[in-house]
């Protein structure tokens, strides 16, 4: 079983990227299943039904979520229906939408989770404590658990690759745009990396319009930010192999495609 992850997709930029790639990263790596992180997919703040189903149309079988989750307001119309959008499933309970769904890949079930960390974040619901229930609820079907760790700190994102070691596959982190080069299977067979990056703008920050974060280091004025809608663009992601029977990861894999990063087919 071969999952691969696409790290927070970034306004247009991101977009035109897993458009071109998307096709190309199937064909070199054939992977069974493609999940993107979707949560600045809209000029980098949420996502719309439209650029959903576009990710879907373009191959992705998941999409998650993060802090951006309700910044589109149209979300609220259509989280429901959306049947393979997942936000942090540490949100509070009353929140529309759900943190977890499963897969069926030729006969093989997969779970993919979205969880959020708490340390330089919104104070939502512990996200220790509710991965124990959806572990528990998602071995009941399936040893293949993939999880979408959306963090700011990286003393939470490790903390938490160690607390859930070898009863998930997967623990990728998002939410930072800037990806690591900390990609490791943990003793207990769980895949690790704290970053799997950003895919958008190149020569922004973190995606966002240069001048305006540069104008808010230098002033600290408010500043509007901007998605960088030229120039040159990224994607970044992780590859992950997992043993369809026990659930454990094999091998994990950074993928950074940019100009200083050629893709290579
Ligand atoms: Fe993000
Ligand atoms: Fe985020």
């Amino acid at each position: 079983m071969k999952i691969l992850f696409i790290g927070d997709v970034v306004g247009s930029p991101g977009r035109e990227m897993v458009q071109e790639y998307l096709p190309k990263l199937k064909e070199k790596y054939r992977p069974t299943m493609t999940i993107i992180n979707g949560e600045n997919a809209a000029a980098g703040k949420g996502i719309t039904e439209k650029i959903y189903r576009q990710f879907l149309e373009w191959g992705a079988q998941v999409i998650t979520m993060g802090n951006h989750t309700w910044d589109k307001k149209e979300i609220y119309e259509f989280i429901d229906d959306a049947k393979y959008l997942i936000r942090p499933a540490n949100f509070p309970e009353n929140n529309p939408g759900k943190g977890i769904v499963y897969l069926n890949i030729n006969g093989v079930l997969v779970a993919v989770i979205n969880i959020q960390g708490r340390t330089f974040l919104q104070a939502i619901d512990d996200p220790f404590q509710k991965i124990d229930q959806l572990i528990e609820e998602a071995k009941k079907k399936t040893n293949i658990i993939f999880v979408d760790f959306h963090g700011e700190a990286t003393s939470e994102k490790q903390a938490f690759g160690w607390y859930v070691d070898g009863r998930v596959s997967a623990v990728v982190g998002t939410h930072t745009h800037t990806q690591t080069a900390d990609e490791r299977i943990l003793p207990e067979g769980t895949a690790y990396i704290t970053d799997a990056g950003m895919t958008g703008p190149y020569d922004g920050i973190l995606g966002v319009e240069r001048d305006a974060v540069l104008k808010r280091f230098l002033t600290s004025l408010p500043v509007r930010f901007e998605i960088t809608k030229t120039g040159r663009k990224q994607l970044n992601g992780v590859l992950i192999i997992v043993d369809a029977n026990s659930g454990k990861a094999e091998k994990i894999e950074r993928i950074l495609i940019n100009d200083d990063h050629p893709f290579f087919g």
